[in-house]
C-alpha cells in the first residue's frame, strides 16, 4: 500500500474519545467517506486487491463493511454479498455463533448467494478482536465457495484479532491498509 494512499486515509479518520464509552477511543470513518477523493481512492485501493486475488464476489460485514464494500464490488465489476447479523436475512440462511468477551453473537449470510465456483474476498472497516471476521470467513467456506482474501481498513492491533484470523484464512492473504 503506498505511504501517499495511507497518509490520505489516516488524515481522513477521526478519534473520538470517550464513544461510545469512557476510556474507548472511537475510529470515526464519516470524513472518510465524505471526502469524495479518499473514498474514491481507497475504494480502486481494495478493487485492486479483488482483482489480485481473482475474487469472483465481494463480501461485506454488517454495517460499516457495506458501505466500504459495495463500491469495490461495483468498481471490480462482481456482486456483493452482505454478511448480516442474526434475524435480518429473510431466506435459507448460514449462521455462525462465535464468542465476545462477555457472551456471544451471530453473523448469516443467504446460503444461496455463494457457490462452489466462487472465490470470495471479505471486506470490513475494523479487526478489532477478529470475531466477526473469523466468523464470516468460516461462513463463507460453509457454503462451498474459497476464501480469496480478508481486507480492512484498519487493524487495531493491540486486540491480537490478527491471530484470530489468521487460521480462519488458511494460507489465503490479509491486508489491513
Ligand atoms: C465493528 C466493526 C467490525 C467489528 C470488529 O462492527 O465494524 O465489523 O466490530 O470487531 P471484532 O473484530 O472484535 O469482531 P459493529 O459490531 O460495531 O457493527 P456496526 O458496523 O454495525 O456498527
Amino acid at each position: 500500500v503506498r505511504d501517499d494512499l495511507v497518509r490520505l486515509l489516516l488524515s481522513r479518520i477521526r478519534d473520538v474519545p470517550d464513544h461510545p464509552k469512557p476510556g474507548i477511543v472511537f475510529k470515526d470513518i464519516t470524513p472518510l467517506l465524505a471526502d469524495p477523493e479518499a473514498f474514491s481512492a481507497l475504494t480502486d485501493a481494495l478493487a485492486a486487491f479483488c482483482r489480485d486475488q481473482g475474487a469472483t464476489k465481494v463480501v461485506g460485514l454488517e454495517a460499516r463493511g457495506f458501505i466500504l464494500a459495495a463500491p469495490v464490488a461495483v468498481r471490480a465489476g462482481l456482486g456483493f454479498v452482505p454478511v448480516r447479523k442474526a434475524g435480518k436475512l429473510p431466506g435459507a440462511t448460514l449462521s455462525q455463533r462465535y464468542d465476545l468477551e462477555y457472551g456471544s453473537a451471530e453473523m448469516e449470510i443467504h446460503a444461496e448467494d455463494l457457490s462452489g465456483a466462487d472465490r470470495v474476498l471479505v471486506i470490513d472497516d475494523v479487526l478489532a478482536t477478529g470475531g466477526t471476521a473469523e466468523a464470516s470467513l468460516r461462513l463463507i467456506r460453509r457454503s462451498g465457495a474459497e476464501v480469496a482474501g480478508l481486507a480492512v481498513l484498519m487493524e487495531l492491533n493491540f486486540l491480537g484479532g490478527r491471530e484470530r484470523v489468521l487460521p480462519a484464512l488458511d494460507g489465503a492473504p490479509y491486508q489491513a491498509l
